[in-house]
């Protein structure tokens, strides 16, 4: 359950030796470093790159911002040490009061992991560790020693300003701050809000929380930002006092702030201070019934706190225990990459908070009676679109490997939408909806058709689940819309009409090959399906037109000279990444003949353009590949991550300007890079804890 309890984050700010001073990323400096990323709209990153290969910025060298790079979120971090202040966090510009800059120093840590972002600077006498930390579970952390054997008084500080509620800044807020269950919260939100509705990739609705455990060596205030900074530098506390001239965002820039004094500080650590920070709404999700009209969904974790001052409070109490986890998870994620190589686990580590970042996990009924066998889980693509099903199918192995429930709970508002009967195609749907957080389906059959692709998509996913877990149940309820895309996939091939892939930016094409491979082996997916059913006839006729469009594919798909796939049937001077083969490998159907595979493989490597094709599916592709072959394509998106030319939270498309200006950043597909882990690729196994990583 804890695992599903999302959309809060702890901060915490540690004190500790350090001996280092220079500073070197470990394992890379990525193009953007992950700080407090939960859900779509709690996504705030730390720009690195464009200063070139291996530069990176320090945590006090900018403002944080939101995935989209064009938002800042103004988060501040001051520390005093023997009276003389620093900053940690943030670009804070302070009239009236003078402060130096923390060093950014090597951090002993890694610099980010799976779940956690640690910074080492030292302030002076005394040297910090920042540990950003958002589990996959929820949280964010900050700890403190001496570096010179002496004690210090030290006292630290943070605050974040309301650019966290949206972009526009000149958009009203208000605020309170309250001192519930032994915290101090300071809770901000829009005066005027509109629920469902967003504006900039930024929800209209809804508070952001910061809060602080309560103790006699912790102070609050709010009000302008140079005001209430000037403050702590000045005294090294604040005023426990609330500025209650409620105005816009950009005005006078209100600031909502929190510090704790550390007291004496000698080479021993004190306890760390912890920050949570978190954005909360509710209702979170507009559902559209079977009978058309809409359900208000809430966050899965309101079925457990009742409020979110409990939650957090639970969290403050809990971090300990939470660090612990995730470092554990962090050590396994680690090592289970390793196991392919170390530059393939630099990007796995890089990829789980993004994944998770889009998402939002939520249940039906209210307060007193929850629902807790309703659950369902919402993922934002790039665009608004809401379970987009061309995102779900490239993210689908980070939540294999997580928790394969996540899997089904991302499906199931996609499956009862469609056995509603108020989708009207008959093939699969490409979205939920247009306008997260509104899932209204699309019962005007207009949505962007994918027809192949999608439809292949549910059957593959629905196969995997049902492989991995055991459970026939999700292929039984929905066995009527299997049947339904089935009859399309055996209808529509393996001659494709012009049509969209889920390379929408290339435009459609008829034919495509790599399309037709996915319809395909969903085709030999049906047949097991049918087997898992128990109807031999059924899966006898799906596995017989598989088999026989298998023969047709491969006669039109292959270059005349047999040297490669193409990208349409019959032209040969064109070639394709042929991700859609990785559909059998994930699926251990051992359908497509290995020569296929032994082809293209010595086709990437005597090509080398191809390895940096789309990266999206690059991981996946390698499921078929020899290991040399993996390893390059591992290595050319390792070289591109690390080359400086982005400081875009993970991409996912380079075609021709090497992704310097990739439009896809940010989104959950990434997940895709767990694609090469053992537990992927077997069978009734999973949920992290057990053994999900022996083949
Ligand atoms: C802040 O605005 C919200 C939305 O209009 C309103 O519900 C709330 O009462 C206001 N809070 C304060 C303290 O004025
Ligand atoms: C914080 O806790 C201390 C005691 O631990 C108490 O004296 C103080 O009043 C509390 N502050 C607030 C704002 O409640
Ligand atoms: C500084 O803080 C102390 C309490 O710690 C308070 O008595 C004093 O008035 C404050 N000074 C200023 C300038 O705010
Ligand atoms: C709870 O949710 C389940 C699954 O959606 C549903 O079958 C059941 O009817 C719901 N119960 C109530 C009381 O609404
Ligand atoms: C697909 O390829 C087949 C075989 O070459 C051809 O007959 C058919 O016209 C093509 N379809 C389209 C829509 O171009
Ligand atoms: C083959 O593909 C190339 C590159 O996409 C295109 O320019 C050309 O028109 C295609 N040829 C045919 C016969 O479709």
């Amino acid at each position: 359950m804890r695992s599903l309890l999302q959309s809060l984050l702890v901060f915490a700010c540690g004190l500790s030796a350090v001996s280092a001073y220079d500073w070197n990323a470990s394992p890379i400096n990525p193009p953007a470093l992950p700080l407090a990323v939960r859900t779509p709209y709690l996504s705030a990153w730390l720009p690195q790159g464009l200063d070139g290969a291996g530069s990176g910025r320090a945590l006090n060298s900018e403002w944080p911002t939101f995935w989209r790079l064009d938002e800042t979120l103004g988060w501040a971090g001051l520390v005093k040490v023997d009276g003389k202040a620093y900053s940690f966090l943030g670009a804070p510009i302070v009239t009236g009061a003078s402060f130096s800059k923390a060093v950014q120093t090597s951090s002993h840590a890694s610099l980010y992991t799976s779940t956690q972002t640690v910074f080492a600077m030292t302030a002076g006498t005394v040297d910090l560790t920042i540990t950003f930390l958002s589990p996959i579970e929820p949280d964010d952390l900050c700890s403190a020693a001496a570096n010179d054997g002496n004690s210090h008084s030290v006292q630290v500080y943070s605050d974040i300003t309301a650019e966290w509620l949206v972009a526009d800044r000149s958009r009203a807020a208000n605020w309170t701050t309250t001192t519930a269950d032994d915290l101090l919260i300071h809770q901000t939100q829009l005066q005027d809000q509109t629920q469902y509705a967003e504006t900039d990739d930024r929800v209209l609705q809804g508070s952001v929380l910061y809060a602080l455990k309560n103790t006699t060596a912790s102070t609050f205030q709010t009000g302008q930002d140079t005001l209430v900074r000037a403050q702590f530098i000045n005294n090294g506390t604040l005023a426990n006092t609330q500025d209650t001239d409620f105005r816009a965002i950009g005005s006078g820039w209100p600031v909502f702030a929190l510090t704790q004094d550390l007291g004496s500080v000698s080479g021993t650590a004190p306890d760390p201070v912890i920050f949570a920070i978190g954005h909360v709404r509710d209702p979170v999700i507009q559902y559209i019934q079977p009978d058309g009209s809409f359900q208000a969904r809430s966050y899965y974790w309101q079925s457990a706190y009742d409020s979110a001052a409990s939650l957090i409070s639970a969290f403050l109490d809990d971090y300990t225990n939470a660090l612990a986890r995730a470092t554990t998870l962090d050590a396994q994620i680690r090592q289970d990459a390793e196991a392919i190589s170390p530059a393939y686990a630099d990007i796995v580590e890089l990829s789980m908070r993004q994944s998770f970042g889009a998402t939002e996990i939520t249940i039906s009924g209210e307060p007193g009676a929850w629902n807790t066998s309703d659950v369902l889980m919402f993922i934002k693509g790039e665009r608004r679109n809401l379970n987009t099903v061309d995102i779900i199918m490239p993210s689908w192995p980070v939540f294999v490997y997580t928790n394969l429930d996540y899997c089904k709970y991302m499906l199931l508002p996609l499956l009862d939408y469609q056995l509603s009967g108020q989708y009207p195609n008959q093939y699969a749907i490409h979205d939920l909806g247009t306008h997260y957080p509104i899932a209204d389906g699309h019962n005007d059959g207009q949505d962007e058709p994918m027809p192949i692709e999608e439809s292949g998509n549910m059957v593959i996913m629905l196969l995997d689940y049902t492989q991995r877990s055991g459970d026939i149940s999700m292929i039984d309820t929905y066995a009527s819309l299997l049947d339904t895309w089935g009859a399309y996939l055996a209808g529509n091939m393996p001659f494709l009409a012009d049509q969209l892939a889920t390379t929408d930016f290339a435009g459609s094409l008829p034919n495509q090959t790599n399309l037709a491979v996915k319809g395909i082996i969903a085709l030999e997916a049906m047949a097991v399906i049918k087997e898992y059913r128990g109807d031999a006839e059924a899966a006898a006729t799906y596995h017989d037109t598989a088999a026989s469009y298998l023969a047709t594919w491969q006669q039109h798909g292959m270059s005349a000279d047999g040297s490669h796939l193409t990208l349409e049937y019959g032209n040969d001077t064109t070639d394709v990444l042929a991700y859609n083969l990785a559909m059998d490998k994930l699926l251990k159907l051992n359908f497509i003949p290995d020569s296929v595979n032994d082809i293209q493989s010595a086709y990437y490597a005597a090509n080398t353009g191809m390895l940096a094709m789309m990266h999206q599916w690059m991981i996946w592709t390698t499921m078929g590949t020899t290991t040399a072959v993996r390893d390059q394509f591992i290595e050319a998106l390792h070289a591109w991550l690390t080359s400086g030319i982005t400081q875009a939270p993970f991409g996912d498309r380079f075609m021709d300007d090497n992704g310097a200006n990739s439009g896809n950043r940010g989104r959950p597909v990434i997940g895709g890079n767990l694609a090469l882990y053992r537990g992927c690729q077997v069978r009734k196994m999973l949920h992290y804890g057990e053994t999900n990583f022996d083949a």
